[in-house]
């Protein structure tokens, strides 16, 4: 009985030692987003909500990963919206970790978070020596913290600091996500307009 004792002391102290595990600080990938930003987040979907338009409910179009275009051995991924892609979706979650966006669906190839410069999708690059969470570091997700309620009770998402460059375009046969959308970049620049990128969950 007195071991007993001594080792729930023992186990009480020790817990006690280990407590201060309060929620680690965002990385450098959140910097200028505010108190509302955050960089761990284990699965999600995004969705489009348009920013200046009408909008059928406070989700926005749905997202899913679409292929990008491959080379020997890798394959592309960017998200266009669901409406617009005919295949069955691959990647069904995403998870933030530490900064970087990695796409999970049973089966899949491991896939990689690029660079995203303007003008160009949010890509992934999948391949079998792919290492996720060795992604580009460059994602967050805000919270709206706005006391006057505007938002839309999504949190959106950042890449390089930034959620208010996004816009969805058409291509072809695919309404994909860029940032900074320019003209010239192989797609319909005329039909580009800004929204802000979700996080569902
Ligand atoms: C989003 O809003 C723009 C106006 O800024 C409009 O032209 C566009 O059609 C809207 N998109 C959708 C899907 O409703
Ligand atoms: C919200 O509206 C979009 C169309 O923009 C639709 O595809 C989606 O299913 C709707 N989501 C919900 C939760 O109703
Ligand atoms: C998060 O990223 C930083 C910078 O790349 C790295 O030093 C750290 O080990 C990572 N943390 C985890 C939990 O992977």
């Amino acid at each position: 009985m007195f071991a007993f004792t001594a080792l729930a002391v023992a186990l009480t102290a020790t817990s006690t030692m280990a407590l201060p595990a309060k929620r680690a600080e965002p990385g450098p990938w959140c910097n200028g987003l505010g108190a509302g930003a955050f960089d761990d987040v284990p699965s999600f979907t995004l969705a489009a909500y348009n920013a200046t338009g009408p909008n059928a409910n406070s989700t926005g179009a749905p997202l899913v990963l679409g292929t990008a275009g491959a080379i020997d051995g890798a394959e592309f991924w960017h998200f266009i919206t669901e409406a617009s892609w005919p295949y069955a979706v691959t990647y069904t979650s995403i998870s933030l970790v530490n900064g970087t966006l990695i796409p999970n669906g049973e089966g899949t190839t491991p896939a990689q978070a690029t660079t995203v410069d303007a003008g160009n999708s949010l890509e992934f690059v999948a391949r079998n020596s792919a290492e996720p969470s060795k992604g580009a570091q460059i994602y967050c997700a805000v919270a709206d913290t706005d006391p006057a309620g505007h938002g839309t009770g999504h949190p959106f998402l950042a890449v390089n600091g930034d959620t208010d460059s996004f816009s969805l375009c058409q291509s072809t046969f695919e309404n994909v996500v860029w940032y900074k959308a320019a003209p010239n970049r192989g797609y319909n620049y005329d039909s580009c307009y800004p929204v802000k990128v979700q996080l569902i969950y």
